[in-house]
């Protein structure tokens, strides 16, 4: 039953859950703002296993529907049929729920005015709109012409973002834990934050079912079926969160293979993610925990400086067979954590780097190096 529901749940048809508790993870005086976040849902409803991710529909802060809304001189009252999903939606519902009202799109600046960026090369363009949030442009060159469905579906779609399960679906079966860190960037001289770890760190109410989500599976990040089996995971930042839950599912199994995790964060002070919880584990002789915090010192001290320090137990643990995880920052850390692999395969296998490579590729191809990166 429960799978036929899962089958039928998707980023057009989500599930609605409430916001069970939410608590802040990092401390006074952090540079970040994560928030640990319980939603109150039954895990067989969504068929989630540790290692997987959810959809979260986001909304718009209300302030900015209503700046939207003065400029357009209207009262959300009105009602607009949205293109996309072929519905007639209130004007306030569709703007909170289905524009993206901090990118600005080339569709929605040709509507409004005959603008000479709109000839120029790509770049240029994008340039602009990235500095021109959608209420910049239409207090710019307000609309004369345009109607108000045009204008709505002018906007940029309000995309689904996804976040890891941060807890164990056998441990937690009526609860679903995220790790979530608040994006921010600068407009225009002011702080802006981003939409949905907006949404779920500060707009959503406890115990109203207004949340909707949906199941995102990554394919082959999962706990291996072996219980003996050595697990590696390297987790920066919110690249813990799945790692939370796979501890949580090998602890509640009776999992007898070794758990080493890899955590990194800004400064150990402020933002030790889920300390007590790792550190209780790691005194029952449940994890082996290694961290680094890339500004408590005078230089930078990343995970992989961490796993090179570990260079020659990390190495026998990979000669057992070991499963290598990384989750977190695509761009960056990934890469680099992968190139300390290849370092320390060739100092410690006696490898050479072609050779050391090639194995890292292997480990990929035979699912024995799994990454979940954004
Ligand atoms: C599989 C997967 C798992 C993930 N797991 C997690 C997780 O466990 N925890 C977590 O916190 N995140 C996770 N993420 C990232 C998450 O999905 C979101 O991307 C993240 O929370 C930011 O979304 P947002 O809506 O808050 O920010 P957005 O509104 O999407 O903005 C994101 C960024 O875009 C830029 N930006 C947006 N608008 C403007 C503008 N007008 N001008 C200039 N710059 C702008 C800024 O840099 C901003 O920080 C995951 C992503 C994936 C794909
Ligand atoms: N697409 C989006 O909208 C979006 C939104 C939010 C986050 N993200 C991305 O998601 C990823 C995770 O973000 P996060 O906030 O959880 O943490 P994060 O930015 O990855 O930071 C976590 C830790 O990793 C360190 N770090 C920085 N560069 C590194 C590198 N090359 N190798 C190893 N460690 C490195 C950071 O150090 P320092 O900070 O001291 O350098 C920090 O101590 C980031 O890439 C972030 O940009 C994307």
């Amino acid at each position: 039953m429960s799978t036929i529901i899962s089958q039928s749940i998707s980023r057009f048809n989500p599930l609605s859950c409430a916001l069970k508790s939410r608590e802040k993870l990092t401390r006074d005086g952090s540079t970040r703002e994560t928030y640990h976040i319980a939603l109150d849902i039954d895990h067989k409803l969504l068929n989630l296993e540790a290692g997987d991710s959810i959809g979260i529909l986001p909304q718009n802060h209300p302030e900015r529907v209503d700046e939207i809304l003065i400029i357009l001189g209207k009262t959300g009252d009105e009602v607009i049929v949205d293109q996309r999903r072929n519905k007639n939606l209130q004007l306030r519902e569709f703007l909170t729920s289905n524009a993206n009202l901090s990118q600005a799109t080339s569709h929605l600046l040709k509507l409004l005015t005959n603008h000479p960026l709109l000839e120029a090369p790509k770049a240029e363009l994008n340039a602009f709109l990235k500095e021109n949030e959608p209420a910049d442009l239409l207090k710019a060159y307000p609309p004369t012409n345009a109607s108000l469905d045009e204008i709505c579906n002018s906007f940029a779609p309000l995309l689904p973002r996804f976040y890891s399960l941060a807890s164990s679906p056998l441990l937690y079966p009526t609860e679903i834990h995220l790790t979530v860190t608040l994006s921010t960037y600068e407009h225009q001289g002011r702080l802006r934050y981003g939409i949905a770890s907006y949404y779920l760190n500060h707009l959503v109410e406890k115990d109203v079912k207004s949340i909707e989500i949906f199941a995102q599976k990554p394919r082959n990040f999962t706990i291996p079926i072996d219980g003996n089996l050595p697990i590696i995971m390297i987790g920066p930042g919110t690249g813990i969160a799945p790692f939370r839950a796979f501890i949580q599912e090998r602890v509640t199994r009776g999992d007898q293979g070794e758990n080493w995790l890899f955590f990194g964060e800004r400064n150990r002070q402020t933002d030790f993610y889920y300390e007590k919880e790792l550190t209780n584990w790691q005194e029952q002789g449940l994890l082996k925990l290694s961290t680094a915090f890339s500004r408590d010192n005078a230089s930078l001290r990343y995970v992989q400086d961490a796993l090179y320090a570990e260079k020659a137990p990390l190495w026998k643990l990979i000669e057992k067979n070991a499963l290598i995880y990384i989750c977190g920052d695509a761009q960056k850390m990934a890469k680099d954590v992968q190139a300390m692999l290849v370092l320390i395969a060739q100092e410690e296998g006696k490898l050479s780097q072609t050779e050391a490579e090639l194995l890292i590729k292997t480990l990929r191809r035979e699912k024995r190096l799994c990454l979940d990166v954004y």
